[in-house]
């Protein structure tokens, strides 16, 4: 059997099976599994080789299934939901007994989002229909990798492993956003920002009416936010001086279009927003890996609004393979 697929019923049938299928979705691939079944999950870990402790995030069809995962929201978070979903958010709530401890890494709360891509909502309205109210899906990439964005990627990464076990992909094309969603902890009275994306402290602050925080960078964080890294082969080095820089010739480079490429470099990027930046941040780090570049030089956009997210990104991907993401 093909490990990529196109149609919706053939995802269906192999998730019904227990097995496990990577879904295509606005932000990055996810590794789906039906979130009840828990040789299925555990295969997700496997699959990955991620370590069980770090909690993965529910994917359901619309904001109604949340009730079989969370048991509650303050008023505010659901606001928020009903504002942003479809799309890159996830909330952070106080979980139901469906959400056990092999989803959420031991912890009482429990990640959950509504994706917004067209075959993954219909693939989640089909699911729940025959009794699945929801698929954990961790990106689709190795242990310690860069998400992927596109079906090329998931199979890079995990194809041998998912051919081996009959498991399968579904191709959705290339992801829109690029880089993962907004996690926001909706346990308390104020929203806590636990890891920027494409939905904006701005954005938040403007739907709530609230106060938005981001979570301490030096308080102790819970299992899988430890610090972290989505990260190439390539050594990726941010460019903060560019006049002081003196560049590695034959190094890759990530920068916004207005940069002039220096000398000996190999451009392999030049979004001209923000939000292209994002969609092309992960695949430009692969491409550089298979172009055999040892060097990335990423010049970084303005570090608001989504340029938040995208310095974090890149930093974890800068940062020394001491601590990992998943
Ligand atoms: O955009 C996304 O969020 C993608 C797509 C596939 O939906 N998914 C994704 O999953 O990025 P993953 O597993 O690579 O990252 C999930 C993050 C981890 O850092 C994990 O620690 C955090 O969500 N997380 C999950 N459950 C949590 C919880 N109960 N409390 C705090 N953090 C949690
Ligand atoms: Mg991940």
């Amino acid at each position: 059997m093909q490990v990529v697929t196109t149609e919706v019923a053939e995802a269906l049938a192999a998730i019904v099976a227990g097995h496990l299928c990577a879904i295509p979705t606005e932000t990055v691939y996810g590794l789906g599994a039906d979130a009840t079944n828990r040789a299925a999950i555990a295969r997700v870990f496997q699959a990955k080789n991620r370590p069980v402790d770090h909690p993965l995030i529910v994917h359901v069809a619309n904001f109604s299934a949340t009730r079989h995962w969370i048991s509650g929201l303050p008023d505010w978070a659901e606001k928020l939901a009903l504002a942003c979903w479809p799309g890159p958010l996830t909330l952070v709530a106080e979980r139901t007994a469906l959400a056990t401890n092999a989803i959420t890494g031991g912890q009482d709360t429990v990640a959950v989002r509504v994706p917004n891509h067209p075959k993954t909502l219909d693939l989640l309205k089909d699911l729940e229909s025959q009794g699945v109210p929801g698929l954990v899906a961790p990106s689709a990439n190795l242990f310690g990798h860069v998400s992927p964005t596109c079906a090329e990627h998931v199979a890079g990464d995990l194809g041998t492993y998912l051919a081996e076990h009959g498991d399968l992909i579904l191709d959705g094309g290339n992801c829109s956003v690029g880089i993962e969603s907004t996690i926001v902890l909706a346990t308390s009275v104020q929203p806590v920002i636990l890891r920027p994306g494409a939905i904006t402290a701005e954005m938040i602050q403007t739907i709530t009416g609230l106060a938005v925080s981001q979570a301490d960078k030096d308080a102790p964080r819970v299992a899988g936010h430890l610090a972290s890294h989505y990260a190439p082969r390539a050594k990726v080095r941010i460019v903060t001086n560019p006049e002081n820089e003196s560049f590695i010739a034959g190094s890759a480079l990530i920068a916004l279009k207005n940069f002039e490429t220096p000398e000996d470099l190999v451009r392999i990027s030049m979004p001209e927003t923000d939000s292209d930046f994002a969609t092309h941040l992960y695949s430009a780090m692969r491409q550089a890996d298979d172009l055999g570049l040892t060097n990335i030089y990423i010049v970084t956009p303005n570090e608001s609004g989504l340029g938040v997210a995208i310095m974090d990104r890149v930093a974890k991907a800068a940062h020394d393979k001491l601590e990992v993401e998943t």
